[in-house]
């Protein structure tokens, strides 16, 4: 039966007419255990859930939602390899990348568990030699720069896990992301780099993205503008991807190829060999404790039931508002600014594989699946947008994310820090009453009209909900962990949704569009085969390119 005609579904809705208006004031008021009662702790991660709009009913009523959907079954094919990317014939398992050798699952004959093992301990054994600085460059030099070029999954992840471990690195390499086709960040990225110490990463899956390509292509030709030799290639060029046939007309030996496999998707790959930037930044070691952190969160996963489920509390959550309340937005504030790509890297993650439209039948969706995610860290995005999540009209869920230890105790710097993340919390759901904001009117000598004027513009709604999610520290462990629970919370979503959380035809059909723009700009005939406004815009760049 569809979805939203379902009697858990119906339950919902008429729990939401009875109690979507309580406020989360009275309920803590009212219940004494509630905090704790809606906190949960495990992996170095405390989850406080307790500022939401929820009693003890809508979490069951959320929980019978979740178990009429087949989660335990979708989970258990999603970790057995069962094909449930079934619009692209793939297994789903970038949980076997971060699972400690000793289990079994093959795909298409070939052994997970053996082949991960292999492409780990290459990454290793390619980590030590250039982090020892036994690998050297074409002048007998030893690297101090990596360079990996990728976009999308082949960038988010490893940019956002390198930027956020940064206090970890061993300090020997420094790692930079070229990812827009837009030559100047290249260029930007090159311009202080010397071509005899940087090792180029080109991570591509399919080693058919145009962006990565033609960066590759480019750094290719900067380095040879010096280099001159293209043997000496094979020294500062390494490839990561499914694709061997693609990575050797590109010009890179074979063994300088590190493989991954179908069934990691992009924006779950940082756990596989597209991690490597990683790996050469932190040490081999840091990276496994990420994918550690990673399986310990796949194990909670798998064996906690539904009520005491971090990523099935929060993928319930979010439905609960999505679906119920009507907030098709959710903010992502991470209030340590090591987290700064943490929410660029969650909108690739819940966007590409929840933004869609149909369900696993092919048939429109009654009710809206992926929510729009965005976010800054805090305390800048105080200062930015706030204004909107406290007193705008819109109703956005937010998740506060915060690590309890400071990389970096300077002075009253990390109090300060946790003080405004706590106080924003606080204040979204207290709000300011109008006979508060009455009151520090009168007191501060306002009367009359002038009180009566500003009176409504100090008013704040209150009661919107948010997550707390703290983190002991954030080291390699806690950020697998962390990723791995936001992994499992859209795979959830995804499953309430009976959608395909795993393929993107939406983002293949830019690639294809884009493409074929590209060779008009060189015709020599008025462009006229699109609609009036693309026409008009193709003809104006090409007569621009011309001038
Ligand atoms: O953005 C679409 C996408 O297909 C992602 O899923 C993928 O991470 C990215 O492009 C890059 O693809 P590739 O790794 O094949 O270059």
């Amino acid at each position: 039966m569809h979805l939203s005609r379902s009697a858990e579904w119906s339950a919902l809705e008429s729990h939401f007419q009875d109690t979507g208006n309580l406020a989360m004031t009275e309920l803590f008021m009212a219940d004494s255990g509630r905090a704790e009662r809606f906190s949960l702790s495990l992996n170095g991660i405390h989850l406080d859930y307790s500022k939401n709009r929820i009693t003890d009913r809508t979490m069951e009523l959320l929980m019978d939602l979740v178990k009429r959907s087949g989660i335990e079954t979708r989970r258990r094919e999603m970790f057995d390899g069962e094909r449930i990317n079934f619009t692209e014939n793939r297994a789903v398992l970038h949980t076997a990348l971060r699972r400690p050798p000793g289990y079994e699952i093959s795909v298409d004959g070939e052994d997970v568990a053996s082949e991960v093992a292999d492409v780990l301990e290459q990454m290793k054994v390619f980590c030590e030699k250039v982090i020892s600085g036994e690998w050297l460059g074409y002048t007998g030099k030893r690297m101090t720069d990596v360079v990996n070029i990728g976009i999308g999954g082949s960038d988010l992840g490893p940019y956002m896990v390198t930027e956020a471990l940064k206090p970890f690195a061993h300090g020997k390499l420094k790692v930079h992301f070229v990812s827009n086709v837009d030559g100047s960040h290249l260029a930007e990225t090159v311009r202080e780099l010397n071509p005899e110490t940087t090792l180029f990463i080109i991570a591509s899956k399919t080693f058919t993205t145009q962006e990565t390509l033609a960066n590759a292509m480019s750094a290719r030709a900067w380095f040879l503008d010096k280099a001159t030799d293209h043997a000496h290639v094979a020294k500062h060029f390494v490839a990561v991807s499914t694709n061997q046939e693609k990575v050797e007309e590109f010009g890179i030996d074979s063994a300088n190829m590190f493989r991954f496999w179908d069934w990691v998707g992009g924006r779950y790959s940082l756990w596989s060999a597209i991690g490597l930037s990683i790996a050469l930044y932190l040490g081999f070691d840091r990276f496994g404790e990420l994918l550690a952190g990673a399986n310990a969160m796949d194990e909670h996963f798998r064996s906690a039931p539904p009520e005491e489920n971090m990523p099935v509390i929060l993928a319930m959550l979010g439905i609960w508002y999505n679906n119920f309340f009507g907030a098709h937005t959710q903010a992502i504030i991470p209030y340590d600014q090591y987290l700064h790509r943490f929410p660029a890297f969650l909108q690739q993650l819940d966007m590409e594989s929840n933004g869609k439209r149909v369900d696993r039948a092919g048939v429109e969706t009654e009710y809206a699946t992926g929510p729009v995610i965005w976010g800054e860290p805090g305390t800048n995005a105080q200062h930015a947008f706030f204004q909107l999540l406290h007193q705008g009209p819109n109703f956005i869920p937010v998740d506060f994310i915060l690590p309890l230890r400071s990389q970096n105790p300077i002075g009253m710097h990390h109090d300060m820090l946790v003080a405004n993340c706590f106080a924003q919390s606080e204040v979204l759901m207290r709000g300011k009453s109008e006979a508060e904001a009455r009151k520090e009117l009168e007191a501060s000598g306002l009367s009359g009209l002038d009180l009566k004027m500003l009176l409504p513009h100090k008013v704040f709604p209150g009661n919107r909900p948010t997550n707390t999610i703290l983190l002991d520290q954030l080291d390699p462990f806690t950020l697998g962990s962390l990723i791995a629970l936001y992994e499992h919370k859209v795979f959830v979503q995804g499953v309430v949704w009976n959608i395909n959380s795993f393929d993107q035809w939406g983002v293949e059909l830019g690639k294809q569009l884009a493409k074929a723009i590209l060779p008009e700009f060189e015709s020599e005939e008025p462009i006229e085969g699109h609609d009036a406004s693309t026409n008009a815009l193709v003809n104006r760049y090409r007569k621009f390119r011309k001038a």
